[in-house]
């Protein structure tokens, strides 16, 4: 095999040089992949939990645990916090049967009987050893038995896992009640005399957002790097298998990304962006029917959930809970698997609707473009039920339509293990081709693999301080969330504006929510609350700069609430956008922004289909533990950037507190993308894209607040889209295209022609000038017998990532 030469050097020589060369060494390398490729499976392992239980596979579930493994549930045995019984089960027999009996008969597998169990925001933190590891998710049970028979059940799961025989297992699964009740009526605290305490955290502040890998742990302070201690038995991976697996967990990412941003667009209905992410011939399966493959096929059966875009009153919100992706070992399809939740509605027509479908969708790997593209969306309807009559009697759908129960494939666990490498498999054919360089060294493969990996762990470092700030936010623990922020960090306030740092962003947080001219947290106010409210911070689409260091977050803000009356609380969504930085060895926020609230449901009895429309004065009802919420505005600190801000006029205008005028439910506020489309590249069609930056104030506001403007670089926002034409039989132009304001200059292009696997380079290379072009001059064309179309491959730089095109054969 021929190599090819590049001569972009420059960037991963600086990236090596900040970090110890002696950390990267294949040791160290090894026991970062693994610690990364650890917290997946574990994540993994919760989620598949929560699948099984779907369709009743109890024995199934109890084998996720240790041999030893025991399931705590409710409170109680001495728990000075307790408020019930708790059951506590030793072994995976015993598991089994407790889960059997204590779902009775609402086990998913009855006819019309349903068990749907919503759990995410994980915050995962892997011992120093690697060997152990705790996690915090929510969780959120709905579940019926076909026969009238309704339960909702809300907490709290603080977990304990091991690592045993090269797999994860759950060691503890401890769960905490904090609501309950049923479809009728609604649900309400669980607490003594209706009280809730705080769930025990399992991390500490200090913890929070340590970085997992150990290379970058360098710069931590003294104290808190004391306690790490690196893996006992450390394993030595070659620098191919290195590459290998560090690619195989990018891959992943972009398939995370793409499944999660699809489900975005069906939101909003925006049809042809959600046919622009599948391949020409892709399909979409509804329990087993499986459409005309091609965009007219997906888009009959888009058509049957309504016209494009979303009118007066329509809701389309389907929430993606608990994703699993499994990549194949060629890198070239995978599958991703969940729960996808359907709040369905016609404000209009006061009918509201819950669906509810597990999905198994495979994706492939465009070679020609190195996009991941959607093959199938195959769903499996769990239970479709009408708002006003429930879940209890089996729902609306035909009983046919919904038996026998799904065929998914098997439950299998994602993390890579040994000698899966496919012998032909070489990076250089994968979506960032600067990695095969001819004359490097190992030192520096060695740090281009610290670099990737450390585009994978910024994923779940980000996953995870966003689920940090979730908890602590539901807790209202404003010095804790303020402390999650980089110094130069800031917040929106949802209503008011922005504040800039840590000590604004908790005074302003004290102010709003406790009426105190103070940061620090106030156990009086949250140790046994009478309401907490839920923000779920689902669905991440995490896009991450080239170098790892930065990373921009879009998740949903899905938020309820729970109090001491039944009925009482309902649904609302917003929008996060979000960025995180490394700073000091530790993943922090940079900038947050909540776009609030697309819609909301008056309380559980009348759901989202019934609200009636706000004057635009009137302030949200907020779930605020004994606050009036007409006050409220009078005692927020004034922002650092208020929503008025005239550089942000268009950008905020609807939003509470923002420039009028204010829409609200079942008005349809406009929804702003910091991303362009993952597949094609082009902007929203409606241009709601506010970004790079990614930070909403950085753009007309607050320059200097951008990532840019602080050492960081402003991660992609898309696609690097790479065309190439033939100008004379000797040149060849490429045009390669970002988005506005993300320039291609600098940036180096190839080209090489692939005789069955043997990669020829083929005519000039050179970099892309300010305007995204260049013309590179190919030699003697007809000598390659040019039927063979030329591959464009184009590098990236700092604002854009590798992008790939094809040209067909010479003129
Ligand atoms: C619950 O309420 C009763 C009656 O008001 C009171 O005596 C008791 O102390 C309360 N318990 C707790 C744990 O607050
Ligand atoms: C997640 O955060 C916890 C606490 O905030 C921290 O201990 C842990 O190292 C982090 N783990 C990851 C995967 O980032
Ligand atoms: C550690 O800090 C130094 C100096 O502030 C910085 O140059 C370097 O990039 C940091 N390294 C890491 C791994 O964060
Ligand atoms: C933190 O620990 C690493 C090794 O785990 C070491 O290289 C580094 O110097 C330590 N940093 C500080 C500030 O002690
Ligand atoms: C879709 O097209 C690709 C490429 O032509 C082909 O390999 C694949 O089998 C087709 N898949 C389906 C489901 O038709
Ligand atoms: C769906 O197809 C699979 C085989 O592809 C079959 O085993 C299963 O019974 C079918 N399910 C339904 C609901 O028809
Ligand atoms: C809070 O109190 C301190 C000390 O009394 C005072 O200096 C500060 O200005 C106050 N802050 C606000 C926002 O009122
Ligand atoms: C829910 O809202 C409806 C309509 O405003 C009202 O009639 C009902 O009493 C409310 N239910 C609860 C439990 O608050």
């Amino acid at each position: 095999m021929m190599k090819i030469t590049t001569v972009l050097l420059a960037l991963s020589a600086s990236i090596a040089s900040a970090v110890d060369p002696d950390l990267l060494g294949l040791e160290s390398l090894t026991q970062d992949l693994i610690r990364v490729e650890s917290v997946r499976e574990i994540k993994n392992v919760q989620r598949t939990y929560a699948q099984l239980a779907q369709h009743g596979r109890w024995n199934e579930m109890a084998d996720l645990f240790t041999e030893n493994g025991i399931l705590r549930w409710g409170r109680g045995n001495g728990d000075i916090l307790s408020t019930s019984d708790a059951s506590s089960v030793t072994g995976r027999p015993a598991i089994e049967a407790w889960l059997r009996q204590e779902a009775g008969d609402m086990d998913g597998v009855k006819p019309g009987s349903l068990h749907v169990f919503m759990s995410d925001m994980p915050v995962i933190t892997l011992s120093d050893d690697g060997n152990t590891a705790k996690g915090r998710w929510t969780a959120l049970r709905k579940l019926g038995n076909g026969n009238g028979a309704t339960r909702i059940e809300g907490g709290i799961f603080e977990n304990e896992y091991a690592s045993g025989g090269g797999k994860w297992k759950i060691s503890l699964l401890r769960y905490y009640p904090l609501y309950a009740g049923n479809y009728e009526k609604g649900w309400k605290n669980l607490g003594v005399n209706g009280s809730l305490p705080v769930i025990p955290y399992h991390y500490t502040l200090e913890q929070a957002g340590v970085t997992l890998l150990h290379t970058e742990r360098a710069n931590l302070s003294q104290q808190e790097n004391s306690t790490l201690n690196r893996r006992s038995t450390p394993a030595k991976l070659s620098v191919d298998e290195l590459e290998y697996r560090v690619a195989h967990l990018n891959e992943e990412d972009e398939v995370r990304n793409l499944v999660h941003g699809m489900g975005y667009y069906v939101d909003r209905r925006m049809w042809p962006d959600v046919i622009s992410l599948f391949t020409s011939n892709g399909t979409i399966t509804v329990q087993n029917n499986t459409s005309p493959a091609g965009p007219a096929g997906i888009q009959s059966v888009l058509s049957r959930m309504g016209p494009e875009g979303l009118s007066h009153g329509i809701l389309n919100e389907h929430p993606i809970f608990g994703t699993v992706v499994n990549v194949s070992p060629d890198h070239k399809t995978a599958i991703a698997r969940g729960l996808e939740i359907g709040l369905i509605g016609d404000a209009n027509a006061r009918i509201g609707q819950w669906q509810f479908c597990v999905f198994h969708h495979s994706l492939v790997k465009d070679l020609d473009t190195g996009t991941w593209k959607i093959q199938d969306l195959r769903y499996h309807r769990l239970l479709f039920a009408d708002y006003a009559g429930g879940w209890g009697n089996g729902g609306i759908l035909p009983a046919s339509s919904l038996a026998p129960p799904p065929v998914l494939s098997p439950y299998y666990h994602s993390s890579p293990t040994e000698n899966r490498r496919p012998a032909q498999w070489r990076p250089f054919f994968k979506r960032y081709p600067e990695w095969e360089e001819p004359e490097e060294s190992t030192t520096s493969r060695l740090a281009n693999v610290h670099r990737f990996l450390l585009r994978s762990s910024a994923y779940d470092e980000s996953e995870n301080t966003s689920g940090s700030y979730g908890f602590y936010i539901d807790d209202i623990r404003c010095s804790d969330f303020a402390k999650l922020h980089s110094d130069r960090g800031h917040k929106l306030s949802p209503g008011i504006g922005w504040y800039y740092t840590p000590d604004a962003i908790s005074l302003s947080c004290a102010s709003r929510y406790y009426r105190q001219n103070s940061t620090a947290y106030n156990p009086s106010m949250a140790s046994l609350r009478s309401s907490v409210p839920f923000h779920w911070r689902l669905q991440p689409v995490i896009l991450v700069s080239r170098d790892g260091r930065s990373a921009t977050l879009r998740t949903r803000n899905l938020q309820t609430g729970t109090s001491r009356t039944q009925g009482g609380n309902g649904w609302m969504g917003g929008m996060y956008h979000d960025q995180l930085v490394l700073e000091g060895g530790k993943r922090k926020l940079w900038s947050i922004t909540i776009d609030e609230f697309y819609w909301n449901s008056r309380n559980w009895t009348a759901g989202w289909a019934n609200v009636a429309p706000v004057s635009s004065t009137t302030p949200p009802k907020r779930w605020l533990t004994n606050k009036p919420t007409n006050k409220r505005q009078s005692n927020d600190l004034p922002p650092d950037v208020s929503l008025r801000h005239p550089a942000l006029l268009e950008r905020e205008t609807g939003f509470n507190g923002g420039p009028p005028p204010t829409v609200s439910w079942p008005g349809v506020q406009r929804m702003w993308w910091a991303y362009r489309n993952l597949v094609t590249g082009a902007i929203p069609s409606d241009n709601s894209y506010w970004g790079p930056p990614g930070c909403v104030p950085c753009r007309g506001a607050k320059p200097e607040w951008a990532l840019t403007a602080n050492g960081y670089q402003e991660p992609p926002s898309g696609p690097t889209a790479v065309t190439a034409k033939w100008l004379s039989g000797a040149e060849i132009e490429v045009t390669v295209r970002g988005g506005p304001e993300e320039s291609a200059e600098g940036g180096w292009v190839q080209l090489v022609l692939d005789f069955a696997g043997e990669i020829t380079k083929f005519g000039q290379e050179g970099p892309v000038g300010a305007d995204g072009k260049v013309v590179l001059l190919v030699r003697g064309p007809g000598a390659f017998g040019t039927t063979i179309p030329i591959q464009v491959y184009y590098f990236g730089n700092e604002n854009l990532k590798p992008g790939k095109g094809i040209l067909g054969g010479s003129t």
